[in-house]
């Protein structure tokens, strides 16, 4: 049977990756998170000790990394060099760090090959930002996930929150306006909705009604197939 690929993109905090996770499961198709791709090169990165801005850094770190994705019971595990790195690249400093090597071509490149594997191998629900415009254009199925900047750092804060991080909601709002800025506006796989995606607001929305707007896009496109 052929596989199919469904595209979500969005910026941060919009739930992209709790409704792809729970949508991927919904339909049987596995859930790649190419966010956590970028946080775990950001975190090799970090570790080489190289500091934000310097871009001609990374590049001599990137030849040392294999970033890999496992599966176990459905839950997306991501691998940096064989350690499992899924919790110690969830942290802001991660997200800044994640978002300026997301703006390097050289890194762009060296994962674009990994996810496009991905998606021949087996049906997928790839989230990400360039997923629809650049890695899948050709995805069956592409959604445009997006909430105000209120919202998104609203329901982020709580998150950060409960892990015990120390942090105000004014600090998450203005990280998360300029990480918008930061994806929208550099020159490399812009954050952008691709015209052919279907555009879902979840401002308004709970997540279980977000995760319900999702899945009745995917059938929607599917069917109309
Ligand atoms: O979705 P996230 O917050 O885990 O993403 C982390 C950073 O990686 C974010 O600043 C945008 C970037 N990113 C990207 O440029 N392209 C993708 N396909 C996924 C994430």
């Amino acid at each position: 049977m052929k596989s199919i690929a469904v595209a979500i993109d969005g910026p941060s905090g919009a739930g992209k990756s709790t409704i792809a996770r729970a949508a991927a499961g919904r339909l049987g198709f596995v859930y790649v998170d190419t966010g956590a791709m970028y946080r775990t090169i950001g975190l090799a990165v970090c570790r080489a000790g190289v500091q934000l801005g310097d871009t001609a850094g990374i590049l001599p770190v990137l030849p040392g990394i294999e970033v890999n994705l496992s599966y176990e019971d459905g839950v997306q595990h991501v691998l940096l060099n064989g350690e499992d790195v899924s919790d110690l690249i969830r942290t802001p400093e991660m997200s800044k760090y994640a978002s300026f090597v997301s703006a390097v071509p050289e890194v762009r490149a060296f994962l674009l090959d990994t996810q496009r594997d991905m998606a021949k191998k087996c049906s997928v629900i790839m989230d990400g930002r360039d997923i629809g415009t650049v890695i899948l254009p050709d995805a069956e199925v592409k959604i445009f996930l997006t909430a105000s900047p209120e919202a998104r750092a609203r329901r982020r804060y709580l998150e950060l929150q409960q892990k015990g991080e120390n942090v105000t909601l004014d600090e998450v709002l203005a990280d998360m306006i300029q990480r918008d800025r930061d994806d929208t506006t550099r020159a490399e796989a812009p954050l952008r909705q691709a015209e052919d995606a279907v555009l879902v607001d979840t401002s308004e929305l709970t997540l279980e009604e977000s995760m319900d707007a999702v899945e009745a896009v995917i059938r929607r496109v599917l069917e109309g197939q």
